[in-house]
């Protein structure tokens, strides 16, 4: 396997590349998602992808496809979250927000072109494949993306806001608007490398709790964090229904501890070395962005 580093720099040097693929795009659209997707951000999703692929023995030229359409997927995703209907946030991955830049309509368009454009590359990499694992990883892709998934918690996300936080309700909230996005590359790489149920389903697992802690830190972070370092404002979840709201900062810090954890005891049952994902597992509880 190969350093987070570097699975990062095989991700940045192959994002432009696979935009640019799509086509001939309207100029101001291509501006519009460029901005965003190559403005920086930690690759988390991606780099997952990557690594969970290589860890079992698969290609990383065959998932590169697909890792850059997941990152392509979150992006439309923080876009729209940073709309003044959503979130209303103006400075994401240390810049302006997109709509601050282009303009509302535009920043909803650069979102659904960049959705649009994960599923084309998508299918498109499945298409050129003679096995079935690249279609099953795409679908796998579109459900965590989707309306049972991101979609329904940023659905409670934005509805809720100034309720009283309930664990059920802030537990659905953060393992579909967050952990979701965080499960799907954990199963693609592991369905592109060829492995079986059981074993997608411990990745799976580890996704499932990574992602949930990931949140939790998140929210921590908006309490906590330097936004010079974060790259986006602090203090702008006063009316959401966070992890911190619900146990307060100590509690909350220990609940995303518990979480990293049981992400942990799901690598055990792995048959790989799983250091690199314990690794980043820990690690993420100590992020400063
Ligand atoms: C931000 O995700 C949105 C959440 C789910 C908390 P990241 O913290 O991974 O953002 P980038 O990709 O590094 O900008
Ligand atoms: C964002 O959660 C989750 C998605 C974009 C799907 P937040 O609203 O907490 O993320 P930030 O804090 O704006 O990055
Ligand atoms: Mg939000
Ligand atoms: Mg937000
Ligand atoms: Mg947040």
């Amino acid at each position: 396997m190969r350093t987070e580093a570097e699975y990062r720099d095989m991700i940045q040097r192959s994002l432009e590349p696979q935009l640019q693929s799509l086509g001939a795009v309207p100029e101001q659209l291509m501006d519009a998602m460029r901005y965003s997707l190559l403005a920086g951000g930690k690759r988390l999703r991606p780099v997952m992808l990557l690594a969970s692929c290589d860890m079992a023995g698969g290609s990383l030229e065959e998932a590169m496809p697909y890792a850059c359409a997941l990152e392509m997927i979150h992006t439309y995703s923080l876009i729209h979250d940073d709309l003044p209907g959503m979130d209303n946030d103006d400075l994401r991955r240390g810049k302006p927000t997109n709509h601050k830049v282009f303009g509302e309509g535009l920043a909803i368009l650069a979102g659904d072109g960049l959705l649009n454009g994960a599923m084309e590359l998508a299918l498109g990499a499945s298409t050129r494949m003679a096995e079935r694992r690249g279609i099953l990883a795409t679908e796998i892709l579109a459900r965590h993306a989707g309306v049972t998934g991101m979609i329904a918690g940023q659905t409670l996300d934005v509805t809720m806001e100034n309720s009283t936080p309930t664990e059920a309700l802030v537990s659905y909230i953060h393992t579909h608007k967050t952990s979701d996005l965080i499960q799907a590359p954990m199963e693609m790489g592991l369905i592109l490398a060829g492995c079986g149920p059981a074993q997608i389903e411990q990745g799976r697992v580890y996704g499932e709790h990574m992602g949930i802690a990931f949140q939790i830190v998140d929210d921590l972070l908006d309490v906590t964090g330097d936004p010079a370092v974060l790259g986006k404002n602090t203090g702008m979840d006063a009316r959401k229904m966070t992890w911190v709201a619900l146990r307060g900062m100590e509690g909350a810090r220990r609940d995303a501890e518990t979480h990293i954890d049981a992400a942990v005891a799901a690598l055990k049952k792995l048959p790989w070395d799983t250091a690199f994902f314990e690794n980043m597992a820990r690690a993420s509880l100590d992020r400063m962005n």
